[in-house]
């Protein structure tokens, strides 16, 4: 049962409350769930950080976050320190055993200050490396103990591979109940993500031919404008591969081809997210290079600005064979899907920030019009755009005006914006009020995460074993390399040219 969390109270300890996480995601995302009279009206935020900060300091510096990351823009300086009058921050390291005192001292305090125990979040927004210290610190103190009233939330990367993220999550599942562990993966609370959901299985005309007997392809986009940042000493180590195809395109991939759940229990919609990722044909060694292809960004320019090269970014090794691009073709092996090929890419300094499925239909069986009606004839097609101008469009063939029977492709579109005239929720204002009522339904159950790497592992192995030879091998601004377009091309198809902004005029990506 899902917990009315008004009348509750509810600490949440943040490990890692220093960070960048905490100071672009999940401050802003409390600030506007605060605004939006979401909060309990008991409740605590407890940051653990190594930084030096008093309480006057942090509350400036998470301030300086919520200006320029939040939806809302700057705060009202009164609403402003009400809410961090619930925001307290403790200097140190957790694995110091003094600290972990500290914390439970404050915990006990909070429960006697209240009317009733409170429910506590424990989120770790910090280093996998350092996620075995701090479970185990907790498990000692004896918190995270109640399967009620006490959650972990994980943030990813879950591991590195199948076998360390079937470590971490022996590790976790040895001290707490699965029920008590929330994996997030940010992509499943942002609206049009969930509203896959929605479109599929609320209304029943698209059901019907959501099929391999309808459906040709499918392709999904994740691309970014970004580079590394100032995450070259993470990011080095993981890769496209890892940060992004791993966890937001298979989870996207999941919503698009997953059967009708019977309802929208939590299990239930997970059970049939991970049939999905099961029912994805195993990728053989020597098939990967089929199949998979990467890439690295070179110098080159983005919307008219220079940018530099992967190895020239800062804690990036200057001969990195990591991949900031990453393009795969993959089966889902079952009734619906025999033959069907998902098409996946996703990149780092890629010539515009787009996140979107394309779904492309098969042609019409037969053609009734002269063929100088058709020159332009297109199959149907389905975009869902996850980012920016969220929304789905559809195009379909119609007559061209005039005395003469021409055909040609139009689009009838639905926008966020237009439809619904409010701005949506950040996908963590989302996923903290869902942990916060004990909703699993959008976090990653243990299975899910260790069946997507699965799928990755053979790609991995390879990749880590033969390192790449042309990096690297596209410019910064582009849409990827050559070799992405060659892994669509050779199935007779190419991506398709993504929804830009009308102010980036595009060309066709490939
Ligand atoms: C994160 C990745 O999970 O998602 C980042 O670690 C990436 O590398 C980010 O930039 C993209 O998220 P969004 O919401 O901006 O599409």
């Amino acid at each position: 049962m899902l917990m009315d969390i008004k009348s509750e109270s509810i600490v949440m300890v943040i490990f890692g409350a220093g960070g960048d996480l905490t100071w672009r995601k999940l401050i802003p995302a409390l600030y506007n769930l605060f605004l939006d009279q979401r909060l309990p009206r008991q409740f605590t935020v407890i940051g653990i950080g190594h930084h030096r900060f008093n309480e006057e300091d942090y509350h400036r510096h998470l301030k300086e976050g919520v200006d320029s990351s939040s939806r809302r823009g700057k705060p009202d300086e009164r609403i402003w320190q009400e809410f961090v009058s619930h925001i307290s921050f403790i200097s140190g390291e957790f694995s110091d055993p003094e600290m972990g005192a500290v914390l439970k001292r404050r915990l006990e305090e909070i429960d006697r200050g209240g009317r009733a125990a409170s429910h506590r979040i424990f989120y770790l927004a910090i280093p996998p490396s350092q996620i075995d210290a701090v479970a185990r610190q907790l498990e000692q103190l004896g918190l995270c103990t109640d399967c009620e009233r006490e959650r972990l939330v994980v943030e990813k990367p879950f591991g590195r591979d199948l076998k360390t993220a079937r470590e971490l999550d022996r590790l976790l599942t040895g001290m707490f109940a699965e029920s008590q562990i929330y994996r997030i993966d940010h992509y499943l609370g942002k609206e049009t993500v969930q509203n896959i959901l929605a479109f599929r299985f609320a209304n029943a005309l698209f059901e019907p031919i959501w099929n391999r007997r309808y459906i040709d392809h499918v392709q999904i986009t994740v691309a970014e404008t970004v580079g590394v940042e100032h995450r070259g000493g993470y990011y080095d180590r993981a890769g496209a591969l890892r940060d992004m195809m791993q966890n937001h395109l298979l989870q996207i991939l999941c919503l698009i081809a997953m059967e009708p759940p019977v309802s929208f229990d939590a299990n239930e919609v997970r059970n049939k997210k991970v049939d999905v990722l099961r029912a994805i044909s195993p990728i053989l060694p020597e098939k990967v290079h089929h199949v998979a292809v990467r890439g690295q960004y070179g110098a080159g320019s983005i919307c008219g600005k220079p940018a530099s090269a992967y190895r020239d970014e800062p804690n990036v090794a200057p001969d990195s064979p990591t991949e900031t691009f990453a393009a795969l073709k993959l089966y889902v092996d079952n009734w619906r899907w025999q033959g069907v090929p998902f098409y996946l890419r996703t990149g780092k300094c890629l010539r515009a920030k787009v996140s979107e499925v394309v779904i492309l239909f098969r042609p019409a069986p037969h053609h009734p019009f002269p063929s100088t009606a058709a020159e332009s004839w297109q199959p149907n097609r389905l975009v869902i755009r996850i980012q920016p101008e969220e929304g789905i469009v559809s195009r379909i063939q119609a007559k061209q005006p005039g005395t003469r029977m021409l055909l040609g492709p139009v689009d009838m579109q639905f926008l966020y914006r237009d439809a619904f005239k409010a701005s949506p929720p950040e996908a963590y204002e989302t996923l903290l009020l869902d942990i916060m009522r004990g909703d699993a339904t959008l976090f990653m159950r243990a299975d899910q995460v260790e069946s997507a790497w699965s799928v990755l592992t053979p790609i991995l192995d390879v990749w880590d074993s033969v390192p790449p030879a042309d990096f690297p091998n596209y410019p910064a601004g582009e849409w990827g390399p050559e070799t992405a377009d060659m892994l669509i091309a050779q199935d007779g198809h190419s991506w398709l040219k993504p929804d830009v902004r009308p102010e980036e005029p595009e060309e066709e990506a490939s």
